[in-house]
């Protein structure tokens, strides 16, 4: 055999050889993949982190109540009504005197600072009581018109602010903003 044939005899093992490995490292990595693409904590976070809620049929004086990271979550439409009480408070009247709004960093109580919009038609909170978690009861509820946590007797004003009871902070504000006119994008 001359050198030649011999180097051609070697390359074509080689060529081979690396063919085989190669369809080998595809095959498991058709077998890896999957189980990544579910352990991939990135995707699962991802999905449960942010949600969009269509609140088109919600009318004023209503709310709708999603379930989000595993908590309820209120979503009101407000009547007149229900904006200028809440509007109307003077903050000395409030035990928690901060807004607890996520989208705000720490500023004061004030309605404004709590609602979504300018009007303040909407209002989106956290369906948690901040005493110790029952979820409050809506419409109207309690003795500020807003929500009532049976459980202990908190009553929450028309702006989700404590206002009587043993719950030490108003409802929290998630990270909310309208992505749209008709939908809101919790987180
Ligand atoms: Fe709401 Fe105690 S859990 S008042």
């Amino acid at each position: 055999m001359s050198h030649v044939e011999e180097d051609h005899e070697g390359t074509r093992r080689d060529f081979l050889y690396y063919a085989t490995a190669g369809a080998g490292a595809v095959t498991a990595g058709a077998a890896i993949w999957p189980l990544v693409n579910q352990m991939n904590p990135s995707a699962d976070v991802l999905a449960l982190s942010s949600i969009r809620v269509d609140v088109s049929a919600i009318e004023p004086g209503t709310q709708l109540t999603v379930k989000w990271l595993g908590k309820p979550v209120f979503i009101r439409r407000r009547t007149e009504e229900e904006i200028q009480a809440a509007r109307e408070v003077d903050l000395a009247d409030l035990p928690d005197d901060i807004a607890r709004n996520e989208n705000l960093g720490e500023v004061d109580a004030s309605d404004s600072n709590r609602s979504m919009d300018e009007a303040g038609e909407w209002l989106v909170m956290m369906g948690v009581c901040t005493h110790l978690g029952c979820v409050p009861l809506g419409d109207g509820a309690g003795d500020f018109g807003g929500w009532f946590c049976p459980c202990h007797g908190s009553h929450y004003d028309t702006s989700g602010r404590i206002r009587k009871g043993p719950a030490p902070t108003n409802l929290p504000v998630p990270v909310a903003e309208f992505v749209d006119e008709t939908t809101i994008l919790l987180g």
